[in-house]
């Protein structure tokens, strides 16, 4: 079964399979690449890798209005619930489970968290999804660490990882993180979205074939990838 990806700007992607689908990390309400307005996604599950605002984003508000599950770690799952958001589940680094079609496995991120408050969010996360036959790591925000080899033993069939800099591994770095993980193909994410993290995603995509077996998806917001 072939999985649909859409870049919705930022870390922000929809995925639709077999008629169902999932967001992952919707900060739309002020992404300056956004390309959709929240109330007009609708998703089963919301998985959600941290909670600092470009990644916890339209996540309450999605959530309350679709009644969609929301996958994240522990604290941010007690904290939506505060917020009125009623299908949640709690998860933390090493641990999978099983959620409808799709099975969900936390993986570290090296990252902060912490609510809008400023509040202590548990620790950032990134996750291994398998569904539909395929397996797709989605590192969140991280630097690059050399445990990604062992997430690439799991055999990736797509990885999404952030290329912007600054405040996340940048383009070289995924390039060694690329070369740990062996994905199928890579999406670069969590860049161009201000100046801090501007990188050339075309310039990216050349390196990416020179020197890595994986092909690049450089997308346009908006814009989707078939992974079949
Ligand atoms: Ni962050
Ligand atoms: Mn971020």
């Amino acid at each position: 079964m072939s999985i649909k990806i859409t870049w919705l700007g930022h870390s922000a992607f929809k995925l639709e399979s077999d008629g169902h689908t999932y967001l992952i990390d919707p900060f739309l309400t002020g992404n300056p690449l956004a390309a959709a307005k929240p109330e007009d996604l609708d998703a089963e599950i919301i998985f959600l890798s941290h909670a600092h605002g470009d990644h916890l984003g339209d996540t309450v508000d999605i959530a309350k209005r679709t009644g969609a599950l929301v996958v994240t770690n522990f604290e941010i799952a007690e904290w939506l619930q505060k917020q009125g958001v009623e299908k949640t589940h709690g998860q933390n680094p090493g641990g999978g489970c099983q959620h409808g079609l799709v099975h969900a496995k936390f993986t570290v991120a090296h990252h902060s968290s912490s609510f809008p408050d400023g509040s202590y969010a548990g620790v950032a996360c990134g996750f291994v999804l398998t569904f539909s036959g395929k397996r797709l790591y989605f590192a969140g925000d991280t630097s690059l660490f050399s445990d990604m080899r062992l997430i690439g033993d799991q055999v990736i069939d797509l990885a999404f990882l952030p290329i912007g800099d600054n405040f996340t591994m940048g383009p070289e770095d995924s390039l060694r993180a690329i070369n740990y993980i062996r994905p199928r193909a890579v999406i670069p994410m969590h860049y161009k979205t201000w100046p801090p993290i501007d990188q050339d995603a075309s310039e990216w995509g050349n390196a990416v074939n020179n020197e890595t077996t994986a092909q690049p998806i450089v997308l346009d917001p908006g814009a989707s990838y078939t992974l079949v």
